[in-house]
C-alpha cells in the first residue's frame, strides 16, 4: 500500500480506531510515552497558556497530556478515539479543519508526522492555524536512529521504513532532524528546546532483532544522551518551538 495514499490514510485510521495506543505491556512504547509526557510537562510553563487560550493536540488519539489551561481541541482522522474527549474534532493533518491563526499553541506527538507522506504540507498546515507568535511541539521518529544504520535510509531527509509498532510490522516516514528544522524554519518556527530518545534500544534491536530484549536496554538513554556525536542517533526527537511570525 503506498504511503501518503488514500489507503493508506484509511489503514491508519482504522487500525488506530481499533488498537490500545499505548499499551502498558509495551516496554519500547512506555518508555517513549513517559518521555513525552515528562517533556511536555517540562515545557508547559513556557507555554504561556491561560484560561483563553486554543491548544491544537494534532493527531491526539485519545491522550491529552494534561495541556492546561484554555481550550483543548483534539484532532485526529481516528474519530474513535475521540469519542470521550471533551472537544474532539475528526480530520487529516494535511488539511485541519481549522482557521487560519486561530490556536495560541500546537502539540503533535507519538509519531503523528511519521504517518504523513507530504511532511511540508502538514507543517505549513499547522503554521497555517498557529497565530503568529505561537508554539508548536513536535514529536517525530528520526531517520538516524541506529535502527537503520547500515541501511540506504540511514540519515535521508526522508525515507520510507518497514518498521513495527506494538510489535507488528508497519509502514511509516522517518525524517532527519535538518530537514525538519529546515521546514520548521520556512513555516517561522524556531527550535527553542530539544529532547532525544532511545538510542540504545534500537542499537540493540538493529542487530538482535527482538524488540521484547532491546527495549530493556533503554534505561540506559540517560548515559548516551549526553555523549557528543552519539546523542544525535535517537529514534526519537521531540522540539518546543516558538512561532516568530508577524499574523
Ligand atoms: C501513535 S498515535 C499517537 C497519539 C497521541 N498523539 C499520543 O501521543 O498519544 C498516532 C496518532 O496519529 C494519528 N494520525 C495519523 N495520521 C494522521 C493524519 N494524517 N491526521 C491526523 N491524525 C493522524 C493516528 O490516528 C493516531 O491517533
Amino acid at each position: 500500500m503506498p504511503l501518503g495514499s488514500d489507503s493508506y490514510l484509511r489503514a491508519v485510521r482504522e487500525k488506530y480506531n481499533a488498537i490500545e495506543i499505548w499499551p502498558s505491556t509495551d516496554r519500547w512504547l512506555a518508555h517513549v510515552k513517559t518521555w513525552i509526557a515528562a517533556s511536555i510537562a517540562a515545557w508547559q510553563p513556557t507555554l504561556g497558556l491561560t484560561p483563553a487560550s486554543r491548544v491544537l493536540n494534532a493527531g491526539s488519539g485519545d491522550e491529552s497530556y494534561n495541556v492546561s489551561p484554555g481550550l483543548l481541541i483534539d484532532c485526529d482522522i481516528a474519530e474513535k478515539k475521540l469519542a470521550n474527549m471533551p472537544c474532539g474534532v475528526a480530520g487529516d493533518l494535511a488539511n485541519l479543519p481549522l482557521k487560519t491563526g486561530s490556536v495560541d499553541v500546537c502539540v503533535c506527538v507519538g509519531s503523528v508526522v511519521n504517518y504523513v507522506g507530504d511532511l511540508p504540507k502538514a507543517i505549513a498546515e499547522i503554521a497555517r492555524v498557529v497565530k503568529g507568535d505561537g508554539r508548536l511541539i513536535l514529536e517525530f521518529e528520526s531517520s538516524r536512529s541506529p535502527e537503520y544504520m547500515f541501511t540506504a535510509h540511514f540519515g535521508q531527509d526522508v525515507s520510507q521504513v518497514s518498521t513495527f509498532y506494538i510489535y507488528e510490522n508497519e509502514n511509516i516516514w522517518v525524517y532527519a532532524e535538518e530537514h525538519v528544522r529546515r521546514l520548521l524554519a520556512e513555516a517561522g518556527f524556531e527550535v527553542v528546546a530539544e529532547s532525544r530518545t532511545h538510542f540504545v534500544a534500537p542499537m540493540i534491536y538493529r542487530f538482535k532483532k527482538s524488540l521484547h530484549y532491546a527495549a530493556r536496554f533503554a534505561r540506559f538513554d540517560k548515559y548516551v544522551s549526553w555523549i557528543p556525536g552519539l546523542n544525535k542517533h535517537s529514534a526519537n526527537v521531540i522540539y518546543l518551538c516558538q512561532r516568530r511570525g508577524k499574523r
